[in-house]
């Protein structure tokens, strides 16, 4: 089969590799239908991530059909489609048994194994282990496109924003970062009731989507964003604050933006260390919350979907052939001069 392989910082290519087979007796294996490309892949190209080593195949999410089936599986049959989330759950360590799958012991630690530890979903086909308590079966009437994004992206700007947030109804929220996981910060961020979100970016085009997809007002980070979201809060700050970009200055101007009582819900993945501001904070009563998506809301996530409550299929921005894979790795690359979001290669 073909797939995209990793062959250390900086290079890439899509090859033929060998076709996976069921290994174990809980796997299945997927002909992938439509994959993604996450910022995490970009990261991974750039060698921050070094537990991926030369020759692992990338890719963390996919929706696919089942077409090989390891002798334990036995609720799942050849021809269903699935959803292949990011995080891998075997459903019966510790961490699972806690819905904390994002820490699965039975797989090394880290729910995170695909296009990580073992080959991932930028593939013609995929081996996905213990399948029977990771993969969402698709409902029917459902498109790939519409599902796709609750692989990662939807579920994380939920769980690790929303609802690490405790986001509740009359809520004032910032998102802070309005990138594909900002946006699905966004876009569920309503559905927990919150009265008024404000999101902040540094390039237009991503405050132009964040209206799109449900802010009440966009903010230029080179603004001053402390004073406008005074001035819209009178003068208290947000009740809830979401990090979504992952470097210092966004984690500290959440920490300034939240009113006291209120969470700073951080979801960006962090190179370097930042100033936590005690001598400000102690007095303000807040939560600061922050952690590895789980994937355990995406049975409820789906049902959203398919009851027409939200519309992921507006993150792709752009679709390829499967085969297209280096083309749509160049403009998922260059996302502002391109206005992507998420790229979406079919078969
Ligand atoms: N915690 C988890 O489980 C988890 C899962 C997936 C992704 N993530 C992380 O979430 C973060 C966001 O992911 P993404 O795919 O949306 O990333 P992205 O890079 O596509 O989007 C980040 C956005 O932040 C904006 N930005 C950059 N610097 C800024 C600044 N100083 N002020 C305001 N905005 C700024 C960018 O313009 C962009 O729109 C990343 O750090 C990613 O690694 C975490
Ligand atoms: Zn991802
Ligand atoms: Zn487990």
């Amino acid at each position: 089969m073909k797939a995209l392989v990793y062959h250390g910082p900086g290079q890439k290519s899509w090859d033929s590799v060998a076709d996976p087979g069921p290994t174990e007796p809980t796997d299945v294996v997927v002909q992938v239908d439509t994959t993604t490309i996450c910022g995490t892949d970009l990261h991974i190209l750039k060698g921050d991530v070094p537990t991926v080593e030369p020759g692992r195949l990338l890719g963390h999410e996919a929706v696919g059909t089942i077409v090989a089936r390891g002798s334990a599986v036995t609720s799942l049959d050849d021809g269903d489609r699935v959803l292949v989330p990011a995080i891998t759950s075997c459903g019966r360590c510790a961490y699972c048994k806690r819905q904390m799958p994002s820490h699965c012991q039975a797989v090394g630690g880290v729910g995170w194994i695909f296009g990580h530890l073992i080959d991932g979903t930028q593939a013609e086909y995929a081996r996905v282990p213990f399948a029977e308590t990771s993969v969402h079966r698709v409902p029917e009437g459902v498109s790939d496109e519409q599902v796709l994004f609750l692989a990662d992206i939807l579920p994380t700007g939920y769980e690790v924003g929303v609802r690490n947030g405790r986001v509740k109804p009359g809520d004032v929220v910032a998102v802070v970062g309005a990138g594909p996981v900002g946006l699905a910060a966004i876009m569920t961020g309503h559905l927990s009731g919150a009265s008024r979100i404000i999101a902040v970016d540094r390039v237009q085009s991503r405050l132009d989507k964040a209206k799109e997809f449900g802010a009440d007002v966009a903010i230029d980070a080179g603004d001053d964003v402390d004073a406008r979201v005074a001035e819209l809060t009178g003068g208290l700050g947000v009740d809830v604050a979401i990090e979504a970009v992952g470097v210092p200055q966004t984690f500290e101007t959440c920490c300034r933006l939240v009113r006291p009582g209120g969470v700073v819900a951080n979801i960006g993945v962090h190179g370097a260390p930042a100033t936590l501001h005690l001598e400000e904070l102690w007095i303000k009563n807040v939560t600061i919350t922050t952690g590895l998506v789980d994937g355990t809301t995406v049975p409820t996530l789906l049902q959203l979907v398919r009851d027409g409550r939200i519309g992921p299929e507006r993150f792709a921005t752009h679709s390829f052939d499967l085969a297209d894979m280096l083309a749509a790795y160049d403009v998922f690359a260059d996302a502002d001069k391109h206005e992507a979001l998420k790229v979406v290669l079919r078969r």
